[in-house]
């Protein structure tokens, strides 16, 4: 069958042009790294439906650097990849590659995390989670738990990674919803890159530093830093979950085991799970179906009383 009649078939079946020539679409995914349990379910999950939906898919890992991002997009854009895809480890710094793989005629989808260009036409669509929301749900269920009490509230803060998207906003998110009891104050902030190791150490810090003090509630933003910071309470002598509120976001499987454990006491959920909705992007792209510009996954709130019944139904 010549390809004229084929494509004209295969339309009239619902399906793309592009089907007519027996190539695979080529989509090129620029991770940001290993750092937590959540990254390491969201490679999984891309890689996963990538082979479902018989999509080629070039792989990168960055290893939380911005100019390897940079260099993997480059290379793709060199081999003429259909539909590059990206995860950017930090918001500003994206203009130029980005707008190299426009003037190549690649269209990119960005994934998980947003990028601050004034120009929006150089990404196709964005999928991922609502940080702000989530921030703000950590603080609202904060301020409902210890509402009708007393007294000051001394929050220290595990900040993700410098510049990220999810650091920013759910920061921002955590110090508006908590304006509504002026009792909760966060008294030390700082950086623990989303990782376990370094929520441990850094928790270890506060606990130095605020020796004589009392720290009443930890906030992290995500679930990996939140259980690193869970040892360092312990190894303090102390009772996370009791002594110390724990409060984080993503929803990992070992979040729900510390939750039954009794040593975190709330997980905002944050899913990884986008591979699915990514290859459907990628082929209603080259379909030419338009795509939505902003895609938010629908997610909860997983307080310690839900845990056990939760925990077998998780798949990250
Ligand atoms: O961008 C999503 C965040 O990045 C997740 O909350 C965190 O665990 C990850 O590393």
């Amino acid at each position: 069958m010549q390809r004229r009649h084929l494509v004209a078939v295969l339309a009239a079946a619902g399906l793309p042009a592009w089907a007519a020539d027996g190539k695979k679409l080529v989509l090129g995914f620029s991770q940001i790294g290993a750092e937590s349990a959540w990254r390491t379910a969201n490679s999984a999950s891309i890689k996963q439906a990538a082979k479902d939906a018989g999509i080629e898919l070039k792989f990168a890992d960055a290893q939380q650097k911005q100019e390897n991002q940079i260099k993997a997009l480059r290379a793709f854009i060199a081999q003429k990849v259909d539909v590059i895809a990206l995860s950017p480890v930090v918001e500003t710094g994206w203009g130029t590659v980005l707008r190299e793989a426009k003037a190549a005629g690649i269209p990119v989808i960005l994934t998980d995390r947003l990028v601050k260009e004034a120009d929006e036409s150089l990404w196709a669509s964005f999928m991922g989670s609502d940080f702000v929301e989530e921030g703000r749900r950590a603080g609202r269920w904060l301020v409902d738990r210890l509402k009708g009490g007393k007294g000051d509230v001394r929050i220290v803060e595990l900040q993700g990674t410098v510049g990220a998207a999810p650091a920013l906003d759910r920061k921002k998110g955590f110090e508006e919803a908590i304006k509504a009891e002026p009792r909760l104050n966060i008294v030390r902030s700082q950086t623990a890159d989303f990782s376990r190791a370094k929520g441990k150490e850094v928790m270890e810090a506060f606990i130095k530093a605020e020796a004589g003090k009392k720290i009443h509630v930890l906030y992290a933003h995500n679930d990996d830093m939140a259980l690193g910071a869970i040892q360092a309470i312990e190894e303090a002598g102390l009772k996370p979950g009791t002594d110390i509120l724990v409060v984080s976001i993503d929803g990992v499987k070992a979040a729900f085991q510390a939750m039954v454990a009794g040593k975190l006491n709330v997980t905002v959920e944050c899913s990884p799970l986008l591979g699915p909705s990514l290859m459907q992007a990628v082929k209603d792209l080259k379909a030419g179906k338009p795509l939505p510009r902003r895609l938010i996954t629908e997610e909860g709130v997983f307080p310690a009383e839900v845990a056990a019944r939760e925990l077998p139904n998780r798949k990250y």
